[in-house]
């Protein structure tokens, strides 16, 4: 069962980023363009900004590289939701008491423990009329099999300038990069303007409704409304699409939503010598079968209606003329293909992209080689595109089977997650812009995407808006089947870079309010 979870979950994950490998570079490439149509904010504007500056010395480095192998040591393992190695979540918790001092001793913080293992941390600023924003990370990981790795899963042995280990980049780069930020950051004396919170979940992996879910719960309860949250959930891609030289930040504005449903069909028990025209299994396959071939309608249209609140009409006519343009040119389609979007249908990865996807998990039934099976029951899961919402998967769902005999039961169900705001007004979006830009020069332009997988920030709606999927980590195609999969990795560089990010960001996020739209084209 854990398994399962984990390599489902790990599937997830590799195909939000996977989508973003293809689909959304594609967007992402003629994004580009849109952008350079609708100018963001003039640096110079920045009132503060670099502050301190990010040279770490060669110690910090040493230091932050060390802070985050110990971390990736201890076997924070979720198996399930009822099956977590609780030893080593506890052990976590002493782990950056000991390697983070300053955080833990600084008056203006206050940290709390929530859910048994989860850390809130409320950083006070000195000005109490900015609205706060936050940063999420979790601390689980899934499990890792010893067997085909190049050094143990949780040795965090280094080689070639990666450490490799189980939760490199899903996700102690983040949760350990926050606080490892924070340190310097208090360590240089430094005090922000604006409050800000650290959520580190234990339960993640395992849907989160110990960690993530209490400390929303908790906040909410305090009346806290958030400018903006970060989470994990996509990365800057790089070499993803031909043509495209400089890596592309993808940040994604929204997550799939999801159905676990159970399938079932009763019939009479009976002697397998004088068999019913149908049995249950053959009911039941008859009826999976069906949702298999017809399967939900394309709805890449519905991506481009999303992008219609995201630009000026003249930088979608744009968008969709480039795109069409780009398809064409590069795998000589038919029109008619081209707007149903068959190229996207090839792959998993980009099919999930386009549509609801059905994904039969389970199937059981029989009781005895010769004995007309009384039941039988099977599992799907269906991953939500934003543009549905659960009821309307059950009403295809229902129409598509039209077998009365088959009965549906839920499991679990919710809808795919609002859209955050993704404009020059989008607090958040600018933040991260200015930093990418401070911190990532390489990178040539920054895109909304979709996160297929599900991460810890969907339990925060009711605090903000603004939720932003997002780690500063570079990826090239080979390292999506990483994570969650055979020798996840972070290179030793790319960690000191998403620590300078983040130490960046906290400073960028002391602005008071956004400098007005101005055109630069130095400007992401
Ligand atoms: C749980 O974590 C502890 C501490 O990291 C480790 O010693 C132990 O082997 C882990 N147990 C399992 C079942 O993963
Ligand atoms: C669905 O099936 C699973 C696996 O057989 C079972 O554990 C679960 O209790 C079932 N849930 C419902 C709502 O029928
Ligand atoms: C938001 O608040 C409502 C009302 O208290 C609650 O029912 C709902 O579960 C909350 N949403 C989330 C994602 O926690």
């Amino acid at each position: 069962m854990a398994e399962r979870r984990g390599r489902l979950r790990g599937a997830a994950w590799a195909a939000c980023l996977g989508l973003c490998g293809v689909a959304l570079a594609l967007l992402a490439a003629v994004l580009v363009r849109a952008y350079v149509l609708r100018p963001p904010p003039c640096p110079r504007l920045w009132e503060r900004g670099a502050a301190l500056g990010f040279q770490f010395s060669a110690r910090d480095r040493q230091e932050l590289k060390e802070a985050l192998r110990g971390a990736i040591r201890i076997q924070t393992v979720s198996f399930s939701p009822e099956d977590q190695n609780t030893t080593a979540l506890a052990e976590f918790g002493n782990y950056i008491k000991k390697v983070f001092p300053a955080v833990f001793s600084t008056k203006f913080i206050q940290h709390e423990i929530i859910g048994g293992y989860s850390h809130l941390f409320t950083v006070q600023g000195s000005d109490p009329q900015l609205m706060p924003y936050m940063l999420l990370a979790h601390m689980d990981v899934v499990p890792a099999s010893q067997e085909g790795w190049h050094v143990p899963p949780f040795s965090a042995k280094e080689l070639d300038g990666f450490i490799y280990g189980r939760g490199t980049v899903d996700n102690k780069n983040s949760a350990i990069g926050i606080l490892q930020a924070l340190e310097f950051l208090l360590r240089r004396d430094y005090r922000p303007r604006r409050s800000f919170y650290i959520g580190i979940g234990h339960d993640e992996e395992v849907s989160g409704h110990k960690g993530a879910m209490k400390i929303a719960a908790l906040l909410k309860a305090r009346g806290v409304k958030l400018s903006f949250l970060l989470d994990e959930g996509s990365v800057i891609l790089d070499g993803f699409l031909e043509g495209i030289k400089n890596p592309v930040a993808v940040i994604a504005i929204t997550e799939k939503g999801s159905i676990t449903a159970n399938f079932s069909v009763e019939k009479e028990q009976g002697h397998s010598s004088a068999p019913p025209k149908e049995t249950s299994i053959g009911i039941l396959a008859a009826a999976l079968s069906r949702l298999e071939q017809n399967p939900m309608p394309n709805l890449f249209a519905g991506i481009l209606i999303i992008d219609v609140s995201l630009f000026s009409l003249v930088g979608l006519i744009n968008l969709i003329l480039t795109f069409v343009i780009y398809i064409f040119y590069k795998y000589k389609t038919p029109f008619k293909n081209l707007f149903s979007c068959r190229i996207l249908e090839q792959k998993p990865s980009t099919n999930a992209l386009v549509r609801t996807t059905t994904a039969i998990t389970l199937f059981n039934a029989g009781i005895k080689s010769n004995v007309i099976p009384p039941s039988a029951k099977a599992t799907v899961n269906f991953r939500i595109h934003p543009s549905q919402k659960v009821e309307e998967v059950l009403e295809i769902v229902q129409n598509t089977i039209a077998d009365d005999r088959v009965k549906i039961h839920l499991q679990e169900a919710f809808d795919p997650l609002p859209i955050s705001p993704w404009d020059n007004h989008a607090f958040g979006v600018q933040i991260f812009r200015r930093t990418l830009l401070d911190v990532f020069p390489d990178v040539s332009s920054v895109a909304p995407g979709i996160c297929i997988g599900n991460t810890d920030s969907r339990h925060f709606t009711n605090l903000t808006d603004a939720i932003y999927r997002f780690n500063p980590l570079v990826f090239k195609p080979d390292d999506l089947p990483r994570v969650h999969g055979l020798n996840e990795r972070i290179s030793v560089e790319g960690y000191e870079k998403q620590v300078e990010f983040l130490y960046q960001l906290i400073q960028n996020s002391d602005i008071n309010k956004l400098p007005e739209p101005h055109a630069n084209s130095h400007e992401l």
